[in-house]
């Protein structure tokens, strides 16, 4: 508080003396002055806001570019640069990426003596020597930057420094502990506890990449794990519920939080992070009779933020969608909250062709988000997978961007939705 009260105070000032010194027109000295500060980290909490280093709102409108598929670096650049495919988001307007990243990856870097393996051992054991081989020469044809010894982690390096130097923020997201397509019951990545998620692996991996992170001037935040869910069977059947849930995310928050204080911490929900209602209601967290509690992130209660998943397509009606919305999470946002917290939607989205964009499901979240100023990741950006559920050079038919990543897959919804949603959600 105190910190935050004496640079208000210095930026005032700052002003004020610009104003007296120069001649330039007051909004050039603010772009200047924004510009030079970007992205004037570390944020923080505000009750329902979150908040830069002056204390200016900051608002997430952004995209999903997931990087945890079995070859575990960012997708799409086979068919483009990095720089390419950062600056068609940034043309859209989009401030944000939620970088999705899987657990195995720095399992195998604790495996190989602490060094990432080389993405010609990655892209083989991701599509197979022939194609992996294939793919990696135009990999590096695209990015000839990397080499066949470059590793994983320097390709997230890239990402990150590109979208710093575009200026857009970075949400890293764990999305799975083995690298492959996210979510099922039966993946075995379902839950703590469940084959492939061992709670062990994920708090050291989390750590590992917070810390990795400060070396990226854009990574603001970090997600604890995507869409907690409950397994079909195996060993975590039994003891998915609220309870459990809250006892991990303790100590991953804590994990994220002694690597890179800086970063705000994404808390999600059960059911697929469809709700994370008993936190924002200040519920026992059943079968237990706990309930959350700010003491529980003493030091760094104000890092705290909630994100939940909506894929509601069918609703007919926008405002039985809003009511569910707010039921599910975004009430934490209201004055009468038991727990206020800025609530994301980190993931929504929808068939990429000519009209499905014009339906309940998706205009009322353009609408929502806009009304709400409540930041958002449309799920998804990508084009094309290099592999996912076994088909490689997998067609994305929800991707934002077509096939080959060099264009918008349904320009319509672009121009006359997209644009205005994040113009609106990122207006004042
Ligand atoms: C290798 O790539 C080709 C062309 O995309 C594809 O038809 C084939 O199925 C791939 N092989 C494997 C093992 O997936
Ligand atoms: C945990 O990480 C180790 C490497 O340190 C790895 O061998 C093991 O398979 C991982 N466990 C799970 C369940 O993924």
């Amino acid at each position: 508080m105190v910190r935050f009260g004496f640079s208000s105070v210095l930026a005032a000032a700052t002003a004020l003396l610009a104003g007296v010194v120069s001649a330039a027109p007051a909004s050039e000295l603010v772009q200047r002055q924004g510009a030079a500060a970007w992205p004037n980290g570390p944020l923080h909490t505000e009750g329902r806001w979150m908040k830069d280093a002056s204390g200016n709102t900051v608002t997430y409108a952004g995209a999903n570019w997931p990087g945890h598929g079995e070859i575990m670096i960012p997708e799409g650049l086979q068919y483009q640069s990095v720089e390419y495919i950062v600056s068609k988001l940034k043309s859209a307007g989009f401030n944000a990426i939620r970088l999705t990243y899987a657990i195995q990856m720095i399992d195998e870097i604790y495996d190989n003596g602490g060094v990432d393996i080389p993405l010609d051992k990655a892209f083989v054991q991701g599509l197979g020597q022939v194609n992996g081989t294939r793919l990696l020469a135009q990999f590096l044809s695209k990015n000839p930057q990397f080499t066949a010894k470059s590793t994983r982690l320097q390709v997230f390096d890239a990402v990150a420094a590109e979208l710093a130097k575009q200026q857009m923020y970075i949400h890293l997201d764990n999305h799975i502990s083995r690298g492959k397509w996210c979510c099922g019951a039966s993946d075995n990545n379902a839950f703590w506890g469940d084959l492939d998620f061992h709670p062990g692996n994920w708090t050291r991996g989390l750590a590992y990449m917070a810390a990795h992170g400060k070396a990226w001037p854009a990574l603001m935040s970090s997600a604890l794990r995507n869409e907690p869910r409950e397994p079909t069977s195996g060993p975590a059947k039994s003891t998915y519920n609220w309870e459990t849930l809250y006892k991990y995310v303790k100590q991953g928050a804590a994990a994220i939080n002694k690597a890179n204080p800086d970063l705000l911490i994404f808390i999600s929900g059960l059911n697929y992070d469809t709700f994370v209602t008993p936190i924002v209601r200040g519920q026992a967290l059943s079968p237990g009779q706990t309930r959350f509690a700010w003491s529980d992130f003493a030091g760094f209660e104000d890092k705290l933020v909630l994100e939940i998943h909506n894929y509601d397509n069918n609703q007919g009606s926008c405002s039985a969608l809003r009511n569910n919305l707010y039921n599910n999470g975004f009430e934490a946002h209201s004055d009468s909250a038991v727990n206020k917290f800025p609530v994301l939607l980190t993931e929504y989205g929808f068939p990429m062709d000519a009209t499905t964009w014009q339906r309940v499901y998706a205009s009322c979240i353009a609408q929502f988000t806009a009304d709400n100023k409540a930041g958002f990741f449309i799920w998804v950006i990508v084009g094309s997978y290099y592999t996912r559920e076994g088909i490689q050079d997998y067609d994305e038919g929800w991707g934002v961007l077509n096939h080959d990543w060099s264009d918008w897959r349904s320009p319509s919804y672009v121009q006359n939705q997209l644009i205005p949603q994040i113009r609106g959600t990122l207006a004042q």
